[in-house]
């Protein structure tokens, strides 16, 4: 009797496991569905923004100083973009030292001292860098 409840148990395990699986490969009229097309149109979207978000997160070191949210060294992410939109204001010219500060000039020495790497950056990727900041809302 035991064995039968085992197998049993077992039998739902396995079946609902496999029955998972297959939710993923096929939709609800069992036609194959690619689980591919979500994810490659997102980021096919636009490179440049990915592009931005490898910058910052690494040759920029601007992630050191910028958190989305939080104010660490530097203003979060989302509250320099809100005043850059607020503004008008292009984030690229700002590191290339072309405008000025605006969002907290006080601070602007520590700011300064990133502009050796954003001044030797090629105009796209400092492109890159403001689009990725201006998509934070
Ligand atoms: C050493 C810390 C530090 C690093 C690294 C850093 N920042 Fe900043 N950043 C600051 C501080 C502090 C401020 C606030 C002063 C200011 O507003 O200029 C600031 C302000 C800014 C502002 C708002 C400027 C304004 O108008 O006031 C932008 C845009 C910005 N940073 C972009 C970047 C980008 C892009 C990078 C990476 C390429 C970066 N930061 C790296 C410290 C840093």
């Amino acid at each position: 009797m035991k064995l039968i409840l085992k197998s049993f148990v077992f039998f739902i395990i396995v079946f609902s496991i496999t029955s998972c699986g297959e939710k993923k490969e096929t939709d609800a009229y069992g036609n194959p569905v690619e689980e591919k097309t979500e994810t490659s149109t997102k980021t096919s979207v636009d490179p440049l923004l990915a592009k931005g978000q490898e910058l910052f997160e690494g040759k920029g070191t601007c992630i050191a100083c910028h958190k989305t949210d939080v104010k660490v060294i530097g203003p979060s992410i989302k509250e320099i973009a809100k005043i850059y939109k607020e503004k008008n204001a292009s984030i690229a010219s700002f590191i290339n030292e072309e405008t000025g500060p605006i969002v907290d000039p006080i601070q602007y020495e520590t700011m300064k001292t990133n502009f050796a790497i954003t001044k030797a950056m090629t105009a796209e990727e400092r492109k890159a860098l403001e689009m990725y900041m201006m998509s934070f809302e």
